[in-house]
């Protein structure tokens, strides 16, 4: 029908709105639990610029400490940067398919907290650097160089899923998109609930407790959506929600453990570098876990989802790299991550 054709002359009611329109009219109230975490989040609302900013200050820390805390920034903003994008996709889509009330109003808050997240990122790094990105900064010393380079190459890997992940979006279910989201949002809500009582500086703390906070609603989101749609799963679903689990560990140990070297393109003294600025911030009072306790919380949060999914019969993916076994799952590509954090 072309716009200059008016029908409205001729009929009393419109004909019907092709589904799926982008938008309902609808307010449906089906999940009670959904209603609850989207009040808590209403409550629990922060502002990144109303963080104790005027007990910060620089200056405190030398040059080599600076630069390996904001590594540490710049690795979580590789992905709390991402997810804005990514939730926003999902917001979209929960409109698309005409999700529930409370399911668009959970999907709103996981977006507005991630746009937090990447704003806290951004203005630690800035104070820190005091430069706007990690990438063009130009690094003070010796450590801070290979740092920058780490985080060269962390970008350029973390770039590489958006495609693929815009290509699962309309393929998938939202149950399906996130499966591994819970995975991701139970290992962070530890780790950040961690440095928050492991650090400092005041405006670390109140800024990991926050954050930690979120993410622990994220992951019940994840878990009533789970618990509502699981049950009924087709067997193809299941097949790719084990996948997603094994990809779901392979993206995410970059920030909550150590990048595994078969799946994340990064050069081999990557690691090294890694823990050298993370010694550095430690000894600065900036309190990121040791490797055991990483490895131990990653462990947890994998063995707590597995304990999930075994409730609804689906296959658990075998990750030997913290001891888990299960169903070997090989292959797997930076084109299959859908990013999850
Ligand atoms: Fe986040
Ligand atoms: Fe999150």
């Amino acid at each position: 029908m072309s716009k200059k054709e008016k029908i409205a002359h001729t009929m009393e009611f419109p004909p019907e709105t092709e589904q799926p329109n982008i938008f309902p009219l609808d307010w449906r109230r089906e999940t009670t639990k959904m209603e609850e975490i989207w009040e808590a989040s209403q409550k629990e609302y922060w502002d990144p610029a109303k963080l104790p900013w005027d007990t910060f200050d620089p200056s405190r820390y030398t040059w080599e400490e600076r630069e390996c805390i904001a590594y540490w920034w710049t690795i979580l903003s590789v992905f709390d940067a991402s997810a804005p994008p990514v939730f926003a996709e999902a917001l979209i889509k929960t409109y698309e398919v005409h999700e529930e009330d409370p399911v668009r109003r959970c999907f709103f808050s996981v977006l507005r907290d991630e746009q937090n997240h990447e704003q806290l990122c951004g203005l630690v790094i800035t104070k820190m650097l005091d430069h706007t990105d990690p990438l063009t900064y130009e690094p003070k010393t010796e450590i801070g160089k290979k740092a920058q380079k780490n985080a060269k190459w962390l970008y350029f890997n973390g770039a590489r899923y958006w495609e693929g992940y815009k290509r699962a979006v309309p393929k998938y279910s939202l149950a399906v998109l996130f499966s591994s989201f819970l995975m991701g949002e139970m290992a962070a809500a530890t780790i950040f609930h961690q440095m928050a009582t492991g650090c400092t500086e005041p405006v670390f703390q109140e800024g990991f407790k926050n954050i930690g906070r979120d993410e622990g609603r994220h992951m019940a989101i994840c878990m009533s959506l789970m618990e509502r749609d699981y049950p009924g799963l087709e067997g193809e679903d299941r097949e790719i929600i084990t996948k997603q689990i094994r990809a779901g560990y392979l993206f995410l140990s970059a920030v909550l453990f150590e990048p595994p070297l078969e799946f994340w393109d990064v050069p081999s003294d990557f690691i090294d570098i890694q823990r050298e600025c993370e010694e550095v911030s430690r000894g600065a009072g900036f309190n990121i876990p040791s490797y055991d306790a990483k490895k131990e919380n990653w462990r947890n949060a994998i063995l707590n989802l597995k304990g999930v999914l075994d409730k609804f019969d689906i296959p658990f993916p075998a990750i030997p790299e913290v001891g888990i076994d299960g169903k070997e799952i090989l292959d797997i590509d930076m084109d299959d991550i859908i990013p999850v954090f």
